[in-house]
């Protein structure tokens, strides 16, 4: 569902539970977990490092010293990072369940397409709940991978609260990347995979870590996975952390404000679909809590002019819709010098973003960039 594609929207929270530099790290998340996950996910066939790219020109004219961007598109050939983590949950649930399985999940339709794939690759059944406002496009691509695809009324978070009852009923097993109070087990493993991206980026900044960090936040586990391992890594070097969300469903931001979860309701409407989420996951909050040291909330605006920005540079980077978010709020940060130095943007900085997703809707793109 788009929100308002005009909007300039640009709002910030600094954190004032933001742990100290010198802090221990969240136990929430254990390296042995993530050490697990890398050494399943690095056996996958077609498993490869998404590419660490520095556009040329654009640190330039963001006024950046570096800006490096993880993309994702090219993640297993499904478009996006969530590969790693719906489709390790699934791995490992196979690996340990008696007899055969069916699992579910709702999904925006990335995390949807990883739990289908992960599903058809180490033999599990899937149906997959879609609001009925995403796109045919995403649908379709997850019933490409032989999965049942179900609409169902509501937004986000009523969808994840029916699946868990349909699974009650029909003895499934959820599979999400959200968690909440005794449903914790799956989305710890999807955000273990999902820390295979910054192993990666690990490797590829050989020591030498970036200032700052802009990891979009739905659900908030991308953004706690990537917070963590970075934490665990690199301790107090870590980068600066910050959460970028859609003004319209900006739940990690509202938490931190309020300095506990907060829910955002109503239909949460942004062209960056992946984000329209109102409730933070549990497991996610425990890490961003102290791990997050600003958020960010964005209009839609800004997201659809990273996607034409990464488009324009050579080569060019296929950024969808939530693709974009945090290189967007870095072009709004642009037009808010106080806020950028506020947040310790200078010339001297060395910015990471996660491009999140490619065209995971061809069409979308097509429509929002002008080209295929
Ligand atoms: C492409 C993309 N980026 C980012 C996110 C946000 O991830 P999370 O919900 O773990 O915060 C999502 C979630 O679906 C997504 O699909």
């Amino acid at each position: 569902m788009t929100g308002d594609a005009t909007s300039k929207a640009l709002r910030h929270a600094r954190n004032a539970k933001a742990a100290a530099r010198e802090a221990p790290p969240p136990k929430t998340l254990e390296a042995i977990g993530f050490v697990d996950a890398a050494s399943a996910i690095r056996a996958w066939p077609g498993y490869a490092p998404t590419p660490l790219v520095q556009p040329p020109g654009l640190a330039e004219e963001l006024r950046l010293e570096a800006l490096y961007v993880k993309d994702e598109g090219q993640r297993l050939g499904l478009k996006s990072f969530k590969a790693l983590g719906g489709a390790y949950a699934v791995q490992r649930l196979v690996a340990t369940a008696k007899g055969p399985v069916t699992v579910t999940c709702a999904t925006d339709g990335n995390h949807g397409r990883a739990v289908a794939w992960g599903a058809r690759s180490f033999g599990a059944k899937a149906v997959i709940y879609m609001p009925e406002f995403v796109s045919p496009g995403r649908a379709a691509a997850i019933e490409a991978l032989g999965a049942e695809v179900r609409r169902a009324p509501g937004n986000y978070d009523e969808i994840v609260r029916q699946v868990a009852i349909d699974a009650k009923q029909n003895g499934w097993h959820v599979v999400s990347d959200t968690s909440y109070a005794g449903y914790t087990d799956a989305p710890r493993q999807v955000m273990y995979g999902y820390g295979v991206m910054a192993e990666e980026c690990i490797a590829a900044f050989k020591g030498e870590p970036p200032t700052h960090v802009l990891a979009q936040a739905g659900v908030g586990a991308l953004a706690a996975a990537l917070c963590a391992r970075f934490w665990i890594e690199w301790g107090p070097r870590r980068p600066r952390f910050l959460t970028v969300e859609p003004e319209t469903a900006d739940c990690v931001f509202a938490s931190i404000e309020e300095g506990k979860p907060a829910t955002v309701t109503g239909d949460l409407a942004t062209v960056m679909g992946g984000l329209s989420c109102g409730e933070v996951s549990k497991l996610a909050w425990e890490v961003l809590r102290t791990g997050v040291d600003d958020a960010l909330a964005i209009g839609d605006s800004w997201a659809i002019d990273a996607m034409r920005m990464l488009a324009r540079a050579t080569p060019p980077v296929i950024a969808g819709e939530t693709g974009g978010a945090g290189l967007g709020a870095l072009i709004a940060l642009a037009e808010a010098p106080n806020l950028k130095r506020h947040l310790d943007l200078t010339p001297d900085s060395r910015v990471l973003v996660i491009n999140s997703e490619g065209d995971t809707d061809p069409a979308i793109y097509r429509e929002i960039v002008g080209a295929s």
